[in-house]
């Protein structure tokens, strides 16, 4: 075996250690066969056929730990640890830049994001990119866009807690691998997990939080404000809010 397969194949048999699956016997195997194992170590880091063993979130912790953004998508884009990854079209990883000083952090993807594969397409999302638009900042340029949730709940019903400890390992990792210098969470799902309080998010919007040190800004869901234009105003207290927290960054820097 040339160096780089056998340090890829001993990171398959590590990977698998860590999630505690069976011992992979590969006596018998010829060399096809063990380099077809190695071809498929993405999708087996995180696609643990059987239901997500108890521990399973810090277990995808350790495996997720070091992978940068691509590898991270990749382990995304394969995982199958939750229910939702039965009836997914797409798994929505993420959209923008993963270089953005700004991360926005949403629920979960909705029909159209989970037919195309791209966070906050929809309606919400469209008003998501005016109101980023309002304070000067574009998920082309400046802004990471993601959710709580990489794939959509049936019928785009509210995330179970199970699903959200499934995921949360992802999110964490993306957070760290992008590092924005500030984050947004929009919806109480996002800004609930990213504060770490159960408040209703009509009680934490309004101060800057933190978030492992990174300020963070909670807010209305797009998708809120359009069913109820009366929090428009409050909405927009929050924007001007975010706008301070990125001045503050910049006269830091
Ligand atoms: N709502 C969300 O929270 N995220 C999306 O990607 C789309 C709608």
């Amino acid at each position: 075996m040339n160096p780089e397969v056998r340090s890829a194949f001993a990171a398959y048999l590590e990977q698998r250690r860590r999630l505690g699956e069976p011992d992979v016997v590969l006596h018998g195997l010829d060399r096809r066969q063990a380099l077809a194992n190695v071809a498929q170590v993405p999708r087996r880091i995180v696609s643990a056929d059987s239901p997500a063993p108890a521990g399973s979130a810090a277990d995808l912790a350790q495996v997720v730990g070091d992978l940068d953004h691509g590898q991270l998508r990749d382990a995304a884009l394969a995982c199958t640890r939750c229910r939702l990854s039965d009836g997914r079209q797409h798994v929505v990883f993420a959209d923008g830049n993963p270089e953005g000083r700004v991360m926005v952090v949403g629920e979960a993807p909705g029909a159209r994001e989970d037919a195309t594969g791209v966070p906050f397409v929809g309606q919400a999302g469209r008003l998501l990119d005016l109101m980023l638009a309002a304070v000067g900042l574009s998920r082309g340029e400046s802004v990471y866009i993601c959710n709580v949730l990489k794939c959509r709940p049936p019928g785009n019903r509210d995330p179970l807690p199970d699903e959200i400890g499934s995921c949360a390992p992802l999110l964490k990792r993306q957070i760290e691998v992008v590092a924005p210098e500030v984050l947004v969470g929009v919806g109480s799902f996002a800004a609930r997990w990213l504060v770490g309080e159960n408040r209703p998010l009509g009680k934490l919007r309004g101060e800057v939080h933190s978030y492992q040190g990174v300020p963070l800004v909670v807010t209305y869901h797009p998708a809120a404000l359009l069913r109820n234009p009366g929090l428009s105003r409050l909405a927009w207290a929050d924007l001007q809010l975010l706008c301070r927290v990125i001045d503050g960054a910049n006269d830091a820097a």
